[in-house]
């Protein structure tokens, strides 16, 4: 009986080489992707990333997310593709600080100073209906810059009590020890979600 040969590359059927081309495309878009996901999550955790504690990182991403509102702000009603791309990266930001802050830190506060976390999370909530407002109106309409500038307001007011009072309280009551484990525990949670 003869013996069995391998079939030559070239000699592989068409759907072979179909499925081949297919997946090597689907591994190019993947990595694709994957690229520009690396950047957006460079992009969003770099003021964390830089930062020695948990309460520096918050703080830089407030000032960073002030920031780029501060840039939507300066937009004009001309360019509703743009003023839908900042909104995205912002509403993206927002995201991932609130998350750091509702599963670890709020938590963090709830045990140890008690009431204000509830307050804390109603603010947040507040912001996110802003966030679904402001995506959902037309960019053009004059309604967009008022709410734009209602939720910098709030997120302004809610992030000073957080800076001034309730965070550097909360950094006093923890000892070093406590409060290098709060900052690792908030990374995780923000590299989960960026
Ligand atoms: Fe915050």
């Amino acid at each position: 009986m003869p013996e069995e040969k391998p079939v030559p590359r070239s000699s592989r059927s068409p759907a072979a080489g179909i499925i081949a081309t297919t997946a090597r495309s689907v591994l190019v878009t993947a990595g694709v992707a994957a690229l520009a996901n690396l950047g957006r999550k460079a992009l969003t955790q770099a003021p964390t990333a830089m930062a020695r504690d948990w309460c520096e990182g918050l703080t830089r991403e407030h000032e960073a997310t002030l920031a780029a509102i501060d840039k939507l702000m300066a937009t004009s009603a001309d360019h509703p593709g743009s003023r839908t791309m900042q909104l995205n990266a912002i509403k993206h930001m927002i995201a991932k600080h609130a998350l750091q802050e509702e599963n670890v830190i709020y938590p963090m506060i709830a045990r140890e100073a008690g009431d204000a976390a509830g307050e804390l999370n109603k603010e947040h909530g507040e912001v996110k209906a802003m966030l679904f407002e402001l995506t959902r109106m037309d960019k053009t309409d004059p309604a967009f810059a008022t709410t734009l500038a209602q939720l910098r307001g709030a997120l302004e007011e809610h992030m000073r009590e957080e800076e001034d009072v309730l965070f550097p309280a909360l950094r006093e009551r923890l000892s070093d020890d406590e409060n290098r484990k709060l900052t690792r525990a908030m990374n995780m949670a923000g590299v989960m979600v960026a």
